[in-house]
């Protein structure tokens, strides 16, 4: 391999401000590798933003949503190849390929470093290098942690604002020498030769988001797209966050935080890890129906938590993100009405379709589509024209205190305590509505075999069933069995470790039709959780673990539900849950001798009741 080629010495001059002497080197370091027209230090500002904001106009990257419908907001149409996270070009680059378990990708790290260095010499000639200081994490929380993103794309910048605590201020936090992740990020569209710049720039050919667990560095190329991008969000605050948090004692989870506040009564707070498609989203903001006057739902994050035990024997959450990257379509005033709020203004949104008024308009938002719109690729569009008019993966960038359900603790850099934890799937059979465990440890049983059946828009094949552990399989940077390992010894270690729950709103009728109504309506189950935690709500003893009786769920304002349904979508088959248990083995085999001795137990104890 030829050496790639440095430029003689890049002198940076970075602002007064910046003290941490070893970053401004890493960053010459980079540029002198990538070989940028110019490099800016993001200060985060708004001044900085809205500057950002209107260069991206001018270039075709943004188009400016009309003032009135959204103010402050902007629409971006990504390149076709460019619309999601690549699983299959994500790697994780530990030392030995046992460390990243048989879930992840792997190469060995000195021959991808050889490929980085090749892939990133010159790779960002003709743009501009963006330093982007951020604070995964309330700034200066002891549970946040601190990144350096450099970027060549100023969508990912602007995107890294609402989505982060950025900008001069993360300074003051690493002082002359504190730790920071470094995170580098190229399209992989060098502008040289005069080469003209297209409104998407990315690299069709080569994609690679790469981790190195030992070093924790990111190095992510050839997109501009979501989590392949930004890199505080599934890089950092996942796969790099796992692995520190197995380092350090704590949890990085794939989660939403809720608070429930019963009326007159104690707030419970409760984390949710649901993969992909099971409407996480919506389950974050939800809105109690009229029947619950006086429940409140809060919501403190709904994509990531970051977990920590407390010395008062519980666990304590962040939100490390300050913004909601949500998907778009199904998003309507009826399905999440606080997530229609939080999107009114100050929104950038990817891969959505563009009303002739200057609006977006995505599959789901209205029952009745407007007549005429542009697609998300620039076509024209009309009802019944046969095409999407968005990405089924558009979404929308928006700043989270603009929740009217967000929790006026969600920025407390303690945390909030959290007394129960529910992992959800989609499942048209076999699981029940709600199940909880009888401990920890069969609750840790729970989320590892943890599965969701795959929707069209996820991969085209429908119903197979995929599993995703405590749904982290994209996202756990090392190896699962060692994950699990971490998970029962972490429960161990506190005195009052939450209850464990697990949940599935997607039982079907013999037509394929949905028999719980869900959304809403999923207030009956979560105010049982509640209750259960509080110690006031009974639940009947199952093999899998507790299960409410119809009596022991409220049906005010959903009667016509009826006892006949409710057996429908909680019943428990022998037979089913016999096939259910060989699928388990099947996937729990995969991870061999690594695998905790009490999840095998937990399985022939299963086994057993089924038998
Ligand atoms: C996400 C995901 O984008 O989990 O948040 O896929
Ligand atoms: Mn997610």
């Amino acid at each position: 391999m030829n050496e790639p080629t440095r430029s003689p010495a890049t002198k940076l001059t970075a602002p007064g401000y910046i003290r941490h002497q070893k970053a401004i080197d890493w960053v010459g370091g980079i540029a002198a590798l990538t070989k940028p027209a110019a490099v800016v230090w993001c200060d985060g500002s708004e001044a900085e933003y809205d500057r950002l904001c209107d260069e991206m106009v001018r270039s075709g990257t943004l188009k400016r949503l009309d003032p009135k419908l959204r103010p402050n907001s902007f629409l971006a149409w990504s390149d076709p190849t460019d619309v999601a996270r690549m699983e299959d070009r994500t790697f994780i680059c530990s030392r030995s390929k046992d460390d990243a378990g048989p879930t992840n990708n792997w190469v060995e790290p000195g021959e991808m470093r050889a490929t980085l260095a090749r892939l990133f010499d010159g790779c960002m000639r003709g743009r501009t290098l963006y330093v982007v200081p951020f604070s995964m994490g309330p700034i200066g929380s002891h549970i946040a942690h601190v990144g350096i993103e450099l970027t060549d794309s100023p969508y990912v910048v602007a995107s890294m604002r609402i989505m982060t605590r950025m900008g001069e201020r993360v300074w003051d936090v690493l002082g002359k020498d504190s730790y920071f992740v470094p995170c580098v990020h190229s399209l992989g569209a060098p502008l040289a030769d005069g080469r003209k710049d297209v409104p998407w720039p990315c690299n069709r050919e080569h994609k690679y988001i790469v981790h190195f667990p030992e070093t924790k560095e990111i190095w992510s190329f050839g997109s501009g797209y979501g989590g392949n991008a930004l890199l505080g969000k599934k890089c950092l605050s996942l796969r790099i966050a796992s692995v520190m948090a197995k380092e350090q004692g704590w949890l990085a989870e794939h989660m939403l935080i809720l608070g429930v506040t019963p009326p007159g009564g104690r707030k419970v707070y409760v984390t949710g890890a649901f993969p992909s498609a099971c409407g996480k989203t919506n389950f974050a903001m939800l809105v109690p129906p009229p029947a619950f006057e006086g429940w409140q739902v809060t919501t403190v994050g709904e994509d990531i938590a970051w977990i920590k035990p407390h010395e008062d024997g519980r666990f304590y959450a962040i939100n490390p993100e300050a913004g909601i990257f949500g998907v778009a379509p199904g998003t309507s005033l009826k399905t999440n009405p606080n997530c229609m709020a939080a999107i009114r203004e100050n929104t950038i949104f990817t891969n959505v379709a563009l009303t002739p008024e200057g609006d977006v308009w995505w599959e789901g938002m209205t029952d009745t589509p407007p007549a005429r719109l542009t697609d998300w690729q620039g076509a024209e569009w009309t009802p019944g024209c046969g095409r999407k008019a968005a990405h089924p993966n558009s979404r929308f960038t928006a700043p989270a205190r603009q929740c009217p359900s967000i929790d006026p603790e969600w920025e407390n850099p303690e945390g909030v305590p959290i007394e129960a934890i529910a992992f959800g799937g989609r499942r048209s059979d076999t699981v029940p509505l709600v199940v909880e465990s009888f401990s920890w440890a069969a609750g840790v049983y729970l989320g590892a075999t943890l599965g969701s059946e795959t929707t069209a828009a996820a991969t085209g094949a429908v119903g197979v069933v995929r599993r995703d552990p405590m749904a982290m399989i994209p996202f756990c940077g090392y190896n699962m069995a060692d994950y699990f390992a971490h998970w029962l010894k972490i429960g161990a270690s506190v005195a009052r470790p939450p209850r464990i729950f697990c949940v599935n709103w997607f039982r079907t009728d013999e037509n394929g039709k949905f028999i719980w109504p869900g959304y809403g309506e999923n207030m009956r189950v979560l105010k049982w959780m509640v209750e259960r935690c509080q110690g006031s709500a009974q639940g009947v003893k199952t093999a899998i673990g507790y299960v409410p009786s119809f009596d022991d769920l409220t049906w005010k304002g959903l009667e016509s539900f009826g006892k006949e349904r409710f057996e429908r979508v909680t019943s428990i088959d022998a037979s089913a849950w016999r096939a259910e248990l060989k699928l388990h083995g099947s996937h729990l085999d995969a991870f061999e001798a690594r695998m905790p001795a009490p999840l095998k137990a937990r399985r022939t104890e299963l086994d057993r009741s089924f038998a």
